[in-house]
């Protein structure tokens, strides 16, 4: 298993974490090809289907080279289950520390979710600095991040902000030196999954690495 920092300095460097939802692990693997060829070795598998633990299964063990995450972990038992399955990192929408906890009893790393400064002050209590924001444009977007981030400056705090992010508005999150990487279902949909689009999704992948590219490099 790969450690936290290892984990956090990859999903920074790539700067965007496709979120997935698999209906069937037959198309994991496939998945992780398009991804792949898109210049995107990361994918984040989310427990919302029943295929959630297989399909990280085949990807982490025929895929080594992804980083394969699972998302939308809500109860301790599936991290247990995520992790046995082989995934790298673990993803929550929210702060539950009995989901936390088990992750790091497990040496997960592990991003919960925050929308508030309440639960910005949780989650660093409770030993994280890498938070997923969400829902992040349904809070307030890049304003509300910006806003959150003058009490936290100091504390090291890292956000992937997640939900309602897309080519049009990935910049400007980017654009903040703060925020880590972006979280999103836009760069693979279940539909297009399903009809086997790769070719779309490999596109959209090189679509938001030019993005995350550009936006990074007009920053320095
Ligand atoms: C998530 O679970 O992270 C969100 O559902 C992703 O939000 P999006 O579909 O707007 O990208």
């Amino acid at each position: 298993m790969l450690s936290q920092e290892v984990v956090f300095e990859r999903i920074g460097r790539y700067g965007v974490v496709p979120v997935i939802a698999l209906d069937s692990a037959d198309w994991a693997l496939r998945l992780a090809d398009a991804l792949w060829e898109g210049g995107l070795p990361i994918v984040e598998i989310t427990f919302r289907t029943q295929a959630a633990a297989e399909a990280i299964r085949r990807i982490a063990q025929h895929r080594p080279e992804m980083l394969v995450g699972a998302g939308t972990l809500l109860r301790p038992e599936q991290v247990d289950s995520a992790r046995a399955s082989g995934a790298q990192f673990g993803v929550a929408p929210g702060l539950n520390p009995q989901v936390l906890r088990r992750a790091q009893e497990l040496k997960m790393p592990f991003l919960p979710g925050v929308a508030t400064a309440s639960e910005i002050e949780q989650a660093l209590s409770l030993g994280c600095q890498w938070l997923k924001y969400f829902p992040a444009e349904a809070m307030g977007g890049v304003k509300i991040l910006q806003a959150l981030w003058g009490p936290f400056a100091h504390t090291g705090v890292r956000f992937v902000p997640t939900g309602g992010i897309n080519e049009s508005n990935l910049a400007q999150y980017i654009s903040l030196r703060y925020v880590a990487a972006v979280g999103g279902t836009w760069i693979a949909k279940s539909d297009e999954i399903a009809a086997g689009r790769w070719t779309e999704i490999t596109q959209r992948c090189q679509n938001a690495l030019r993005i995350v590219a550009q936006t990074r490099s007009a920053a320095h």
